[in-house]
């Protein structure tokens, strides 16, 4: 199969998962390696669907954007589109733990902390430890979000191609092969923390492509743009493969 005409789903930037109207947990994705990927799949004549987190970036040219916010906001989109597609890039770094209850109404600190003068014995107690709370302390309950790229992979049919991205701060290779192998990807993009120039909010990038293959390419460290190129060059040579 070739690149141009084919119909892939790009996932990039955080997501918010809220925990009240005013509060949320998030990390510090900006959605630039995605927003590169989807503008060169676009350039080179793919028709790219953009299901982004909450960015401050403007839309490719070319590429249809579909705005989420939560985990759960962006798994029910990618779910839906995926049996339409013949391939996607997982480039959002998708939060792992959402809040239990999210407050519809601002979360007071008098209605959550026992002040000393008023302990009476009920505090609330952190239930995973055991251990109980100083007055002052709260708990937060956060539940498991479910891993989007893992179920694009067990919905996998023959001749669809996933591409997975592993941001990792030490054993990089062997979590980027596991998370190849646990999720059924094709390929998978590691980025280490480790290396000066790499990882959020900065315009550039050092990626390692492994594929489910065997195969490992390094690449130096380049712009954000470039690594996309270089990317996108891979699969490419991929979709040929599959032929
Ligand atoms: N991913 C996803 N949905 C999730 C979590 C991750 O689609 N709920 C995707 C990411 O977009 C990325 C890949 O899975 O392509 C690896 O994400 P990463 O956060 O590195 O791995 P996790 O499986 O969450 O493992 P950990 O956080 O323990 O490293």
């Amino acid at each position: 199969m070739k690149l141009t005409g084919s119909k892939l789903l790009v996932t990039a930037g955080p997501t918010v998962e809220r925990i009240d109207p005013v509060r949320f947990i998030s990390n510090h994705s900006t959605g630039k390696m995605g927003y590169a990927i989807a503008a060169e799949l676009a350039a080179r004549g793919a028709e790219v669907t953009l299901v982004s987190g909450p960015v401050a970036l403007e839309t490719p040219p070319g590429v249809r954007r579909v705005d989420v916010e939560s985990a759960g906001d962006m798994w029910r989109e990618c779910v839906a589109l995926w049996p339409g597609m013949d391939g996607a890039v997982m480039c959002a770094a998708v939060a792992d733990y959402t809040p239990a209850e999210v407050s519809p109404v601002k979360i007071k600190k008098e209605a959550l902390t026992h002040p000393p003068d008023k302990a009476d014995g009920n505090e609330p107690k952190d239930v995973s430890s055991h251990r109980e709370l100083k007055p002052s302390e709260i708990m937060l309950r956060l539940i498991p979000t479910k891993d989007i790229a893992a179920e694009l992979g067990r919905m996998k049919r023959p001749g669809q191609l996933l591409v997975g991205f592993a941001l990792e701060t030490d054993n990089e290779e062997a979590n980027a092969l596991g998370k190849l192998r646990r999720k059924n990807l094709d390929m998978i993009v590691l980025n280490s923390l480790r290396d000066a120039g790499a990882g959020f909010g900065g315009d550039t990038n050092r990626v390692t492509v492994f594929t489910s293959d065997g195969s490992k390419t390094c690449f130096p460290l380049e712009s954000k743009t470039a690594a996309a190129a270089h990317i996108v060059d891979m699969l490419s040579e991929s979709f040929k493969a599959a032929d």
